[in-house]
């Protein structure tokens, strides 16, 4: 059977500690996986995208396969095609599909008319390869992923509802602080919740960042304002306090290192400083992009 990765409980815990473990060996050795010898990888786009789309494109072509990207300006999807048709019409000439877009739903529609892989490069709902990079990142740094602590402060939005998602899947602690009205979304929450009684992961939301970065390993923050919201530039001002910088800093552990899915805006969730200090981590996450989605293509196309 298939599978697909819309969220990244659609890995079980071990199936992540296996790709994080295999994308430390497709870091050394750029072209030694061709999984995708002879196929073609479709990359659809409805959003802009620097990182996504280039670590995809270098990574199909790395594995051997052909990447197509595909603006959705370019495609009869923009006038009114619908996913299921084009779903279809795709599974006649590609091997897989990754798709950045606005609603997840779309993205899970999808994934059932299209017979071959499907992965979710974001959606206003999460953003599961960004994740799967970052635990890359933190395996590389603490030499592990379970038991850590998480601390995100700022916007309740896909990276945030990931987050939540993944701590309660692998086994490690998350806390969330957003301004009042800026939680994140309560099905990521009720979903990251039920994993965690089996896993033990404490998973927690507040409006008090400095309860959030309490001892946290991972101090975690991104844009205030996400693509689509771009209308709704006047909610910057209710983040007041929920900058990650030298203050908010103390509160976490003397290890602690901060991470930053990038695109950053310096001043407003991170201060230019606390960017600076902690940029061979962030750079490193964006390299780890790269890796860790060769590596989950390896797994699912095998
Ligand atoms: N972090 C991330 O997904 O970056 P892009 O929007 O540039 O792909
Ligand atoms: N939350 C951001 C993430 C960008 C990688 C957005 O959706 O725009």
């Amino acid at each position: 059977m298939k599978r697909d990765f819309l969220n990244i409980s659609d890995l079980t815990k071990e199936e992540i500690l296996q790709i994080i473990d295999y994308a430390k060996k497709l870091k050394k050795d750029k072209f030694c996986d061709q999984t995708l010898k002879g196929k073609s990888i479709g990359l659809i786009f409805m959003k802009p995208s620097t990182r996504t789309r280039l670590s995809f494109e270098v990574g199909v072509y790395q594995m051997g396969g052909q990447p197509l990207y595909i603006t959705g300006s370019s495609t009869q999807l923009s006038r009114g095609e619908d996913i299921k048709d084009t779903a279809r019409v795709m599974a006649r000439y590609l091997d897989g599909i990754v798709i950045r877009t606005f609603s997840h739903h779309e993205v899970q529609q999808l994934a059932k008319y299209f017979d071959k892989p499907v992965i979710n490069a974001l959606t206003d709902y999460l953003h599961p390869c960004q994740i799967l990079a970052d635990l890359q990142t933190i395996y590389e740094r603490f030499g592990k992923v379970e038991g850590i602590k998480v601390a995100f402060v700022g916007d309740g939005n896909n990276v945030a509802n990931t987050w939540l998602i993944a701590g309660g899947v692998v086994g490690f602690d998350v806390s969330v602080a957003t301004p009042p009205g800026y939680e994140p979304s309560g099905k990521a929450v009720l979903e990251a919740v039920k994993h965690a009684e089996k896993t033990g992961a404490n998973i927690n939301i507040t409006n008090d960042p400095a309860e959030a970065v309490k001892d946290a390993d991972v101090v975690y923050t991104d844009v205030w304002v996400s693509m689509g919201q771009e209308g709704e530039k006047e909610k910057k001002k209710d983040f007041e306090g929920f900058q990650i910088n030298r203050q908010l800093l103390k509160y976490a552990s003397k290890e602690a290192v901060v991470m930053h899915c990038l695109p950053a805006h310096k001043g407003e969730e991170i201060s230019e400083d606390v960017f600076e200090q902690f940029a061979d981590v962030i750079f490193d996450e964006a390299e780890n992009r790269l890796h860790s989605q060769k590596a989950l293509m390896s797994f699912l196309f095998q």
